[in-house]
């Protein structure tokens, strides 16, 4: 059960949240110059405390990789939000993070990158975000990627490769994303036969990889080589599924440093060459980064649209009267996405920022140093930000759900993951428009996995 555990059985004062980005009386992200409920210095921190980020905090604990809470997040998020806007997460090899869940607050947390950076450096750590002294090499040769930089760093990484990402460029290529959808869905028909199909392995991620490598310019035959070496990547959750990424990684390393070459002697179509391109020119892009950079594209750019299509279909499917009003008019198809992505929302948390400074959260003294994330999931359900919030609308508008992040790491690949899931809905719901779940709702079966919610598979009898 993840239910809200109390450490002890003090009463958490609990903070009124009213924001405000300058910071003032109010403000949960208070300096600590007068704590208003606790005083005095933190005592010492013992070895593993520093090492693996463990907090002290008197907070409820949720155990946010716990098949109950991946099978259905919201029951938890309702006692998140009763708990109030701090509370301790589980995280597999930190141990525990203190974690916001209000809609105001993690907003300005990703918003405030000099209070909350990504990079450990600022905050006077020696080891890249997420990674500690005692993990493998092959983990630093990805690590130095925009997502875990900040400042100058991050800006000069971004706008190598923004571009590609703005809206028109991203709208030019919907006649070809809309070819690989209707490929995929061609085999689909052809493989299916009389029984049913999963269509988490066989389009959901099959299609939105496609779409990545196409747009780097990786051969489309060694695509069913990275979801063997990426496969593992989804399955983190302890120390055993830790140290079976490592083979993939390896491997994947050795494949894109040969890419490079191979885009060195012989330029061809894609942003890998791009990329490459700019290293060469100096100065703007070293090969650790252009290694870390692709890396990120190719694992941010599939596995999380992966789950949004896989998720928002099955959300389609589980409210009958939403579904009809989307087939019946693609026109929603804007509103009804963002929809999908706060009501299924298939990132859950924001990665690791680091606390800059000493301040206040909700009572909590916050020290330089300290790892915290934001819940983009209790964010995107927050009553105070959203009108029924536990009701899939899908012309609900406005819409400025957390599922992208905030702030300047903000995804880089939401206008494609968007357009990505409007095909893919709008393809599959169109060719065969009587699909349906080919077992019983109870059967489906979730990842346990922190961060990412994920189906194990989903069994699809297309006609
Ligand atoms: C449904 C699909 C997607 C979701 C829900 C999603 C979610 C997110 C979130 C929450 C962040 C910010 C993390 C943080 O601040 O801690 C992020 C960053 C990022 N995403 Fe996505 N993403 C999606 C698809 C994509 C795609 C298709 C790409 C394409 C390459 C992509 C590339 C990136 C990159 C490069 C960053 C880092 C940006 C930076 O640091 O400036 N994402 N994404």
């Amino acid at each position: 059960m993840w239910g809200a555990k109390r450490e002890n059985d003090q009463k958490r004062p609990v903070s009124r949240f009213r924001l405000s980005r300058k910071g003032c009386e109010c403000s949960p992200f208070d300096i600590v110059s007068k704590p208003r409920h606790r005083s005095g210095p933190r005592p010492p921190t013992d070895l593993f405390e520093r090492f693996c980020g463990l907090t002290d905090m008197d907070l409820p604990v949720f155990d946010i990789s716990s098949d109950e809470f991946q099978a259905d997040p919201l029951p938890a998020v309702r006692q998140m939000h009763q708990a109030g806007e701090l509370v301790n997460v589980k995280v597999p090899l930190f141990g525990c993070l203190p974690a916001l869940t209000r809609y105001r607050a993690v907003d300005d947390f990703l918003r405030d990158s000099k209070r909350f950076a990504r990079s450990g450096k600022a905050a006077g750590k020696r080891s890249p975000p997420g990674l500690n002294w005692w993990m493998p090499k092959v983990f630093r040769a990805f690590a130095k990627n925009m997502l875990a930089t900040d400042g100058a760093d991050h800006r000069r990484l971004r706008s190598l490769v923004d571009q590609a990402f703005l809206k028109r460029n991203v709208d030019s290529m919907r006649p070809g994303i809309t070819r690989i959808a209707d490929t995929f869905l061609d085999d689909l028909e052809r493989q299916q036969g009389d029984g049913p199909v999963d269509l988490l392995d066989d389009f959901c991620r099959q299609f939105p990889l496609a779409v990545i490598c196409e747009l780097l310019g990786l051969p489309d035959e060694d695509r069913p080589r990275f979801t063997r070496w990426f496969g593992s990547l989804g399955r983190f959750r302890g120390w055993w599924s830790f140290a079976q990424m490592i083979p993939g990684l390896i491997r994947a390393r050795a494949y894109l440093l040969e890419q490079f070459r191979s885009c060195r002697n012989s330029p061809r179509p894609g942003l890998i060459t791009q990329l490459v391109l700019a290293e060469q020119q100096g100065g703007r892009l070293s090969e650790p980064e252009l290694l870390a950079m692709v890396f990120l594209l190719l694992v941010a750019g599939h596995e999380t649209t992966t789950h949004l299509i896989s998720n928002g279909l099955l959300a389609l499917l589980d409210h009958e009267d939403q579904k009809r009003q989307l087939t019946d008019d693609w026109s929603l198809a804007p509103t009804a996405i963002d929809e999908l992505l706060r009501y299924t929302s298939p990132v859950q948390m924001s990665k690791v920022r680091y606390a800059t400074e000493a301040m206040e959260i909700s009572g909590q003294v916050i020290h330089p140093g300290q790892m915290m994330i934001g819940l983009l999931v209790a964010a995107n359900f927050d009553s105070d930000q959203f009108s029924d919030p536990f009701h899939l609308d899908l012309q609900r508008s406005p819409n400025r759900h957390l599922s992208f992040g905030s702030g300047i790491h903000v995804c880089l690949g939401m206008k494609l993951a968007k357009l990505e899931t409007a095909i893919a809905l709008e393809r599959l719901f169109t060719r065969f428009p009587s699909l349906y779940l080919a077992c019983d709702r109870k059967e489906i079966r979730w990842r346990s996995r922190i961060g990412l919610r994920s189906l194990e598979s989903l069994p699809i009898r297309l006609q």
